[in-house]
């Protein structure tokens, strides 16, 4: 894919750390305090009715994860020169299609994990039944933001809307889940498995990118073409890597049932590839998602430090 990659996986690795972490460290702390305050402020409270659904919506979208969908919309509206504020709104229009998901994913019918961002998933902490209505409530609220935002002008209201209904729906996510149960026991080519992981996690990577790249009042077409490219390799780098750390890490470092794919069958890049030539094929991937931010100077340096996160990342 780029001829980075003809170096060993260690000094690949080197070459592809940024430099100033520790000004992205203080930004991406900075990013995750104010997504978490912007989620909790659009969230119905628990108070309203129904109760014990807004209640379960907050436990499942509150005070967890890294918010790696925000953090690259964010990115990608400074980028594009976007007012924050505008940006905002994808932000939290993914983080909320992306909590819905995770319920959804963690209910007996589909992985059947029991732990969640190191807390009981919502179906364990609730019921089956309310776990349903959460993934429901979370999805409509997030088009619903969108909708009504009072930021953004109609235009990019329906560039959101419509990137993100697309990457939530059969040609993206749900239907990437649906080739993950198909293939669930199988043994499937590298091709295969790549268009299941673009579908399931890649889609909703890439809309959350140019959801940012759409928040900007300037028309830029050549950092938004650069920002399809990044997303594209980053958000097939980013499911890489969860496989990898499903074979490798532990429950408690990464929230999650560790272990759960082998158990379950899963087709991964692990179980394809064994875990060295994945973490070459993360690596590789992460080269060819900076290639396409090469013309660019300071401005995608939050991207840059992004794909390193992305990879590099323990959970
Ligand atoms: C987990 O996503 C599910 C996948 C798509 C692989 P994250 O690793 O981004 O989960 P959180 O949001 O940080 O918990
Ligand atoms: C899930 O992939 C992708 C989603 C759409 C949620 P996984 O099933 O591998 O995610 P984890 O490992 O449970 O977070
Ligand atoms: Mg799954
Ligand atoms: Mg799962
Ligand atoms: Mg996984």
């Amino acid at each position: 894919m780029s001829n980075l990659f003809s170096a060993s996986a260690a000094s690949t690795e080197a070459l592809l750390t940024p430099v100033n972490t520790q000004a992205f460290n203080a930004w991406v702390g900075d990013m995750q305090l104010r997504i978490e305050q912007v989620l909790d402020q659009h969230m119905p409270s628990a108070d309203i009715v129904p109760q014990r659904l807004h209640a379960a919506m907050r436990y499942a979208t509150l005070g967890g994860g890294k918010r790696v969908r925000a953090l690259l919309a964010y990115a990608t509206g400074l980028f594009c020169q976007a007012d924050i504020t505008k940006t905002d709104c994808a932000a939290v229009a993914v983080e909320l299609i992306h909590a819905f998901s995770l319920v959804h994913d963690d209910l007996p019918c589909m992985d059947n994990d029991d732990l969640r961002r190191g807390k009981p998933s919502t179906h364990k902490q609730y019921d089956d039944a309310t776990a349903l209505l959460v993934g429901d409530a979370l999805q409509s609220l997030a088009f619903q933001l969108i909708a009504k935002d009072t930021h953004l002008q109609e235009a990019q209201k329906i560039n959101m809307l419509h990137l993100l209904a697309v990457a939530t729906g059969s040609r993206g996510m749900a239907g990437g889940q649906a080739i993950d149960l198909e293939n669930t026991g199988l043994s499937v080519s590298q091709a295969e498995l790549e268009v299941m992981h673009l579908h399931k996690t890649g889609a909703l990577i890439h809309a959350a990118t140019l959801m940012g790249a759409y928040s900007s009042d300037q028309e830029q077409l050549e950092k938004r073409r650069a920002a399809d490219h990044f997303s594209k390799a980053i958000g097939l780098a980013f499911q890489v890597i969860d496989d990898i750390l499903d074979s490798e890490a532990d429950t408690a470092t990464l929230g999650k049932t560790a272990g759960k794919d082998a158990q379950a069958k899963k087709s991964t890049y692990v179980t394809l590839l064994g875990l060295n030539k994945a973490k070459a094929l993360a690596y590789e991937l992460h080269a060819n998602a900076l290639t396409a931010l090469a013309p660019f100077g300071q401005e995608a340096d939050p991207l840059r430090h992004l794909a390193h996160f992305i990879t590099q990342r323990r959970f």
